[in-house]
């Protein structure tokens, strides 16, 4: 065998190997539009009686955001938990295929707390709770979407294709878990910290950056 035909066959081996292998994954993001933001598009919620800087920080491109267990929900009239989160203002859909992408970063010690929803459905308050408890990501308190999330930058991209009444969730690219929506409604992406309904740490923080909405 010709020397040039060992290359080319060993070149091909690899190339499938490659394939498939994690080396090769598909953007989640590919075939998406990415949809242009303004500062006024990061609308924030934090406990009414406390000043935003108390509870968020803004600086090099890191947004963070805390909140503690006794804190105030967002306003007055709420029995909600207490939160500090970004609403993405501007851009509720109710069809078509849209997709989240943020870099979060968990500190240990923060546990049941949403650092992620699509906010709003059919039936329910909520598409899309994804929690942190004890260094997991879970879908709600229930399935377990991630694991090891602390004290490390995290890509997440949430797509939510509202025709086909599916959610997916990648971390780091690679697809982790997919479910059926709760059907349209007035949804919207947020993130920050929102308290779980109970095994609450006391401080509650997460970091986001390079947040972008995509749609198809
Ligand atoms: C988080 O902190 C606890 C207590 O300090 C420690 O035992 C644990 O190993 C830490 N976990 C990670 C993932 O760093
Ligand atoms: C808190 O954690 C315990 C033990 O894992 C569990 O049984 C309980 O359902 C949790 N409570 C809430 C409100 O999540």
């Amino acid at each position: 065998m010709k020397i040039s035909h060992y290359y080319c066959i060993t070149s091909l081996l690899l190339l499938i190997l490659f394939c498939f292998s994690e080396g090769w994954r598909a953007d989640p993001t590919y075939g998406f539009t990415v949809v242009p933001l303004t500062e006024w598009n990061f609308e924030l919620q934090k406990p009414y009686d406390v000043p935003l800087e108390e509870r968020y920080s803004y600086e090099n491109g890191v947004r963070k955001l805390w909140v503690y267990a006794d804190d105030k929900p967002h306003d007055p009239n709420s029995l909600t938990q207490p939160r500090t989160e970004v609403r993405i203002r501007g851009l509720d859909y109710s069809s078509g295929v849209w997709q989240f992408e943020g870099y979060g970063f968990v500190p240990n010690g923060t546990s049941g707390v949403t650092v992620s929803q699509i906010h709003g459905a059919a039936q329910a308050a909520t598409t899309l709770i994804l929690r942190i408890y004890n260094g997991d990501m879970r879908y709600y308190s229930a399935d377990l979407i991630a694991t090891g999330m602390y004290d490390r930058w995290f890509r997440l991209n949430v797509i939510h294709d509202v025709d086909g009444g599916k959610v997916t969730v990648f971390i780091d690219g690679v697809q982790k878990f997919q479910v059926k929506d709760k059907g349209p409604g007035d949804l919207y992406f947020k993130c920050g910290v929102y308290a779980a309904p109970g095994n609450i740490s006391y401080c509650m923080e997460s970091r986001w950056r390079d947040i972008k909405i995509y749609k198809k």
